[in-house]
């Protein structure tokens, strides 16, 4: 039924053919719109379990990435035909042209362009991030654990990504740092975001960073939150023109003089 569905989605965008034989001789839909949107589709229903809406990652890894830590359409369109043996990343028998509007769709979300940004002040920036942010983000090896090292993140993310990330953080919440609450046999409820996770135990960073163990059978409950740990900045707490000034300071961190993620 859905194969069904997703065919006509195919033959509806005009992209059926031409159809190519293997991966060799690149994408013949690369910067194909319409098949950029097919490609969407397809994304939605076989990948998105695994891999996020956004393709940033639930499970499985981050997709919008794939471009700028140097693979290329083949490798991907193999990856994606192959599966990844002795993983969760399964095999797929769809035909070459539904994996190539895939590829497609993945190499429009992905992040190989330089950061643009025209306006903002970064030296204000700078100082705004000091002030709202540096508590829980590291850059350059100075501030807090709780949310990811953002020294190189104008390497890896379009300033609308990091747009989205600063007012609305929930919409999409990297797989390690999920936010949880723990609630031990004594009603104490400890928040933070998971640092490593088994049957038996659980490892998180609490909200005022300190690194602590669990094991479950000393939980009542273990809470996992779809929010993020990061509050959300609308225009209320950070203005358009604030925000442009931070997006400014963040695009130029791009780990020159750091080599740590
Ligand atoms: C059941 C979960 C699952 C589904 C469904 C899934 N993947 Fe994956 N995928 C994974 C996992 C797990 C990995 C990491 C494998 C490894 O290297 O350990 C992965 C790896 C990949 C990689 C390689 C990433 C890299 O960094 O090299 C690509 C590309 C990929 N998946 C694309 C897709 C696409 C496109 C789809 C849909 C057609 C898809 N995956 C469906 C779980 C899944
Ligand atoms: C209370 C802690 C906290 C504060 C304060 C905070 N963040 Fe975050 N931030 C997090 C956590 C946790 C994540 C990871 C979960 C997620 O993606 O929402 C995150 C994620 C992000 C991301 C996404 C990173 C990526 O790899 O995509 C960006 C960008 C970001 N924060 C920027 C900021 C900026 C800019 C500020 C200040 C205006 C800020 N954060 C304030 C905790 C915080």
């Amino acid at each position: 039924m859905v194969r069904m569905l997703l065919t006509r989605v195919l033959i509806v965008l005009g992209i059926s053919m031409p159809l190519p034989v293997s991966a060799q001789g690149g994408n013949p839909y690369d910067a194909d719109p319409a098949a950029r949107r097919a490609g969407a589709a397809l994304y939605a229903t076989r990948c998105a379990d695994c891999h996020g809406a956004d393709a940033k990652g639930i499970g499985a890894p981050d997709l919008t990435l794939l471009w700028a830590s140097g693979t290329d359409d083949e490798r991907v369109f193999r990856t994606i035909q192959r599966g990844v043996s002795g993983s969760n990343m399964p095999s797929s028998s769809a035909p070459d042209n539904e994996i190539w509007a895939i590829v497609a769709y993945l190499k429009g979300l992905s992040t190989v362009s330089p950061f643009e940004n025209e306006i903002g002040d970064p030296e204000r920036g700078q100082k705004l991030f000091s002030s709202m942010c540096v508590r829980c983000h590291r850059v350059n090896t100075q501030g807090g654990i709780l949310g990811p090292d953002l020294s190189r993140i104008a390497r890896v993310r379009s300033r609308n990504m990091l747009m989205r990330s600063i007012r609305e953080p929930s919409a999409s919440v990297a797989v390690r740092y999920r936010a949880v609450t723990l609630v031990t046999h004594d009603d104490r409820r400890i928040r933070g975001a998971i640092k490593s996770e088994d049957a038996f135990s659980i490892q998180i960073a609490d909200t005022r960073e300190r690194l602590q163990g669990y094991r479950k059978a000393d939980l009542r409950e273990v809470i996992h939150e779809e929010r993020s740990l990061m509050p959300e900045f609308g225009p209320d707490r950070l203005r358009d023109s604030d925000l442009d000034d931070l997006l400014k300071y963040l695009g130029t961190l791009t780990g020159v003089g750091s080599n740590r993620r």
